[in-house]
């Protein structure tokens, strides 16, 4: 008993003496008894380094990699027409006229490139819940969770703006993507899904003569 109680009475001086004290401030250097990577030869950001011929550790992001985020868009934000344009870039960040409603004016000139550039990304960031023609047969469907199909006239007639806040902000289940893809990736989705929307819906008075007479009819 008295050997029991010795150790026990040991144990709690350990612990508190070990515990209990964390959290206090102190000048002293810790003890560690695994430094891990506390301490380590770095280089710190905007300090001094005689080893590159402008003197600065900070360097610049190398050729042809990609930045996380939405850093490509930082130049805009120091751009001297930055406020002046203001309206025009709520529309382009969120999607919203100047009344805070889903707009249906499309920010960027649409041409074939950003359509690529939207079925590229589309193909990533979206295909696999939602499925190549955009009908919700994805990898989640399975489980009993439809990723929703694009085609239906309620999202259909829904404003550009609304789908571009969709793939930012997520809605419901589906989870938003705006640290992923920038603006300009969101808005070519964008158009890319009314892509699929039509190949899904379209009539024939939408066709030309020539499509027609391609098609025999
Ligand atoms: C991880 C799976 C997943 C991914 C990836 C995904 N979605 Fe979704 N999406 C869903 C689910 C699930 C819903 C249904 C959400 C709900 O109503 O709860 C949905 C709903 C939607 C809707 C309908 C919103 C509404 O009003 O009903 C749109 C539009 C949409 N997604 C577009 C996209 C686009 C564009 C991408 C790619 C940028 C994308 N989604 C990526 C799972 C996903």
């Amino acid at each position: 008993m008295r050997t029991f109680l010795t150790i026990y009475v040991l144990v709690i001086a350990v612990t508190v003496s070990i515990l209990g004290f964390r959290g206090t401030l102190t000048e002293k250097e810790p003890f560690e008894v695994f430094s891990d990577m506390d301490r380590q030869a770095k280089y710190k950001p905007q300090a001094e380094n005689g080893f590159y011929l402008n003197g600065q550790n900070d360097r610049l992001p190398p050729k042809m990699t990609m930045s996380r985020g939405n850093a490509l868009e930082m130049k805009e934000v120091f751009a001297t027409d930055y406020t002046a344009n203001s309206a025009a870039k709520e529309l382009l960040l969120s999607g919203k006229d100047a009344d805070g409603e889903f707009s249906d004016v499309f920010p960027y000139p649409v041409d074939f490139k950003l359509m690529q550039y939207g079925k590229e990304s589309y193909n990533i960031y979206c295909m696999t819940c939602h499925g190549a023609a955009g009908d919700g047969n994805g990898v989640t469907k399975p489980y009993g969770i439809l990723a929703t199909s694009y085609h239906d006239d309620r999202l259909r007639d829904a404003p550009d703006g609304y789908i571009y806040d969709v793939i930012t902000n997520g809605k419901g289940l589906m989870y938003g993507l705006k640290d992923r893809l920038s603006n300009k990736q969101r808005w070519g989705i964008v158009l890319y899904l009314r892509a699929l929307q039509r190949s899904q819906s379209a009539s024939l008075e939408t066709l030309s003569t020539t499509e027609k007479s391609e098609l025999g009819l």
